[in-house]
């Protein structure tokens, strides 16, 4: 019997190539570790969705549920279907439907020379990114289409307890790392329905006297993330801000190529994915970065429990960025197999 049961929904552009190329290096690292997984190649992608109609079916829903220790997606996102409906259906339906409310990014310099930045400086963050609601509930309505007063609304949604339950893993992780420091952002000073991030911030962190809280409004922290990305520890914040922050993250630290995630719900099985979309320039060449795909299997195995292989993972991600071979996005010239091929070697070597 295997140990997990995992499944595999490639997806689109140099998700089904990142996936290819990264699932073996991870099976590698679980199986020197005597973890094995039986995998589900799941269809779901804009390919299917154009040949059937369907995006993400009910059954395929209740198998992901209720018969998979964790869920692995490429990336979803395709030109010939403009509204993104199938990657929103896939994507945001599973977070939403299995209420995987954090979003935990990690931005991580993994080589010195990634950075844009003139003084590289250490930099080792996470971002806890509300997943459930925000800006991306679908919530609002468009109004007098075609009329002088058309409208288009889209509400932002904060609940108490969709807040309250972020806050609170995000200052429960935060203790349990030994992090001394948590920057809670929003923009409440232009939107004020989001004070209940502050009140709850304060009220929830008064339990965590070793954590200092401060605030930051999210423009102010967005300039403060490239001045001075070494002092931030743990950021929390909404759906939006997340999505944008974490890629303002990567930037920081070498790009998507090397931005990982995880979509968890504390004691349910999570949905992994790198935090790169399917880049359909780079789709079919064999250029796309394999890491970031590498380093959410490192995040999925430390969710099931398995700091060890996750670590050789990121040990062997830090040893090719080191001394190759690396793909485009990253400095070198080599191909998303070829690089492949080297982390394989690189785990447990
Ligand atoms: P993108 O992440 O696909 O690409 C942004 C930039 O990063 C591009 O320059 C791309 O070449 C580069 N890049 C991304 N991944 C890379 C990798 N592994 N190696 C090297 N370079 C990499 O974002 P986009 O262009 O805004 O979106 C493309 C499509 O993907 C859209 O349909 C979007 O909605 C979708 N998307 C999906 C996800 C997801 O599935 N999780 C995330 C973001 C965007
Ligand atoms: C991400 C992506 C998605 C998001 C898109 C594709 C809907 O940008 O996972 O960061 O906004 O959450
Ligand atoms: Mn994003």
């Amino acid at each position: 019997m295997p140990d997990y049961r995992i499944a595999l929904i490639p997806g689109d552009g140099i998700g089904p190539e990142v996936i290819d190329a990264a699932w073996p290096v991870v099976a590698k690292a679980a199986a020197a570790n005597d973890i094995t997984f039986a995998t589900t190649r799941l269809p779901y992608s804009a390919d299917h969705f154009l040949a059937t109609g369907e995006t993400l079916p009910d059954h395929a829903f209740e198998q992901l549920r209720d018969e998979s220790d964790a869920i692995i997606i490429g990336a979803l996102g395709d030109p010939r279907v403009p509204d993104n409906e199938h990657a929103r259906d896939i994507l945001l339906g599973l977070r939403f439907k299995l209420d995987l409310y954090i979003n935990f990014r990690p931005v991580r310099l993994w080589h010195e020379r990634l950075t844009p930045l003139k003084h590289a400086p250490r930099i080792d963050l996470v971002i806890f990114r509300e997943n459930t609601e925000g800006q991306y509930t679908g919530r609002g309505r468009s109004e007098g289409v075609g009329s002088p007063t058309e409208e288009h609304v889209s509400e932002e949604v904060n609940t108490r307890s969709g807040v309250e339950r972020i806050l609170r893993a995000a200052f429960e992780w935060a203790q349990r790392e030994g992090k001394r420091r948590i920057t809670m952002s929003d923009k409440s000073n232009a939107i004020p329905f989001q004070r209940i991030w502050g009140e709850l911030f304060e009220e929830i962190g008064a339990g965590f006297p070793n954590l200092e809280r401060e605030h930051r409004y999210v423009d102010a922290l967005a300039m403060e993330m490239v001045r001075d990305p070494g002092r931030f520890e743990v950021i929390v914040t909404n759906n939006l801000y997340g999505d944008i922050l974490s890629d303002l993250g990567a930037g920081l630290v070498g790009g998507l190529g090397l931005a990982a995630s995880a979509n968890l719900h504390p004691g349910r099985p999570g949905l992994f994915e790198p935090v790169h979309g399917s880049a359909p320039p780079l789709a079919g060449k064999d250029v796309a970065n394999p890491m970031a795909a590498v380093l959410t299997g490192a995040l999925m195995l430390r969710a099931l429990g398995h700091p060890r292989p996750a670590g050789s993972l990121e040990q062997a991600v830090t040893t090719v960025i080191a001394g190759g071979p690396t793909t485009e996005d990253i400095g070198g010239a080599s191909g998303t197999t070829e690089v492949a091929r080297a982390l394989e070697e690189a785990v447990g070597s």
